[in-house]
């Protein structure tokens, strides 16, 4: 047999192989120790050596293009066997598809606005010093301000200096480590943390997050924080809303603010019809504090209060997101529970 005689009865043999032990024979026969192949190699020895050489290799291209016409007919019929057991016609499966939590949504949002005006995002521990909760905050021990804050400690030996350690009730822990960390001004950081106070009821989980803002400069002053927080809450909430500042009392700003939100529902007039508004009931909602940061607490952080001012806001995720999407929950511990129920509809 010559080539061309191989070769069409292969193609032959192939086109009726229908299953792998088919293409197994015809390994053998075309392929094998005393298959077709290793006849044709017999015949050589009759030939002279160029003779040879020449023809041995055409058997050597001879053979690779039979093995290839095998392997091609292999994979279809592989191909095919897998698709006649699986039914092509069935639906496919669908798969979960995750998402982001309310809140960590609602946290991205604050980033990216705060970004905007070139706010850096900072992350502090939330186990932290005493001293960075409070004391660098000009709220000495024993100071009754504490009471506000009241913590989880840790049972873990005190520092010599800086005192008992404590999961953060305040994201205001991070103004002297970031002032510390910067060191020479300008600072304008985003401290968003978990914080922690022992309160668990309707409206409180022990474990909620704060936002926090602090910037620092030569002439920083109330205008600048009003701003700030003005183009936050147009940014976040819409451009019909207003805040203003109400006076009020933190150890660690000077002067000090409460800062409120116009209520949506009666548009910062407190009435909706002659009724008093049921939402806020007075025409504004209370954000958070704020205020000018205290020179006590410029000195804490290395800043020299002469020369430099600045303002800081805390203000708390889970509120304003509340407050933003108008999700009335009667219990907030619904977010932490992870009941997917809740979660998947967001
Ligand atoms: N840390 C204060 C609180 O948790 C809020 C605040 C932050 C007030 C920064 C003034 C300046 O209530």
């Amino acid at each position: 047999m010559n080539f061309t005689d191989v070769e069409l009865h292969l193609d032959a043999d192939l086109a009726s192989t229908k299953n792998l032990t088919e293409i197994q024979n015809l390994q053998i026969k075309y392929l094998g120790r005393k298959g077709i192949i290793n006849k044709l190699l017999d015949n050589l020895s009759k030939l002279s050596t160029e003779q040879k050489k020449k023809q041995g290799k055409a058997i050597n291209d001879f053979k690779s293009l039979i093995e290839n016409k095998i392997k091609l007919r292999q994979k279809l019929i592989l191909h095919t066997s897998f698709e006649s057991e699986i039914d092509l016609t069935l639906p496919g499966k669908k798969r979960q598809i995750g998402s982001l939590h309310i809140v960590t949504l609602a946290i991205e949002e604050i980033v990216r606005i705060f970004k905007t005006l070139g706010f850096i995002r900072m992350s502090y521990p939330e186990v932290d010093w005493e001293y960075f909760a409070f004391e660098s905050l000009n709220m000495p021990v024993n100071h009754p301000a504490r009471d506000d804050f009241e913590s989880f400690f840790i049972d873990f030996p005190r520092h010599a200096k800086y005192g008992r350690l404590l999961l953060t009730p305040h994201t205001s822990s991070g103004q002297v480590r970031e002032m510390k960390r910067v060191k020479t001004p300008p600072i304008k950081m985003i401290n968003i943390a978990r914080t922690y106070r022992p309160n668990w009821d309707a409206s409180h989980t022990p474990m909620f997050h704060q936002f926090e803002g602090l910037c620092i400069d030569k002439n920083i002053n109330i205008t600048n924080l009003k701003g700030t927080i003005d183009y936050f809450v147009h940014e976040f909430f819409g451009e019909d809303r207003e805040i203003r500042l109400r006076p009020f009392h933190f150890q660690f700003t000077e002067p000090s603010f409460e800062v409120d939100i116009s209520c949506s529902v009666c548009n910062g007039t407190g009435n909706v019809k002659n009724i008093k508004c049921k939402l806020c009931k007075s025409g504004w909602l209370e954000l958070g504090g704020a205020g000018m940061v205290h020179p006590f607490v410029l000195k804490s952080g290395g800043i020299d209060p002469v020369g430099y001012s600045g303002f800081a806001f805390g203000f708390g995720v889970e509120r304003v997101m509340m407050m933003k999407s108008g999700l009335k929950l009667d219990d907030i511990r619904i977010l932490y529970a992870g009941d997917i129920r809740f979660l998947e509809q967001f």
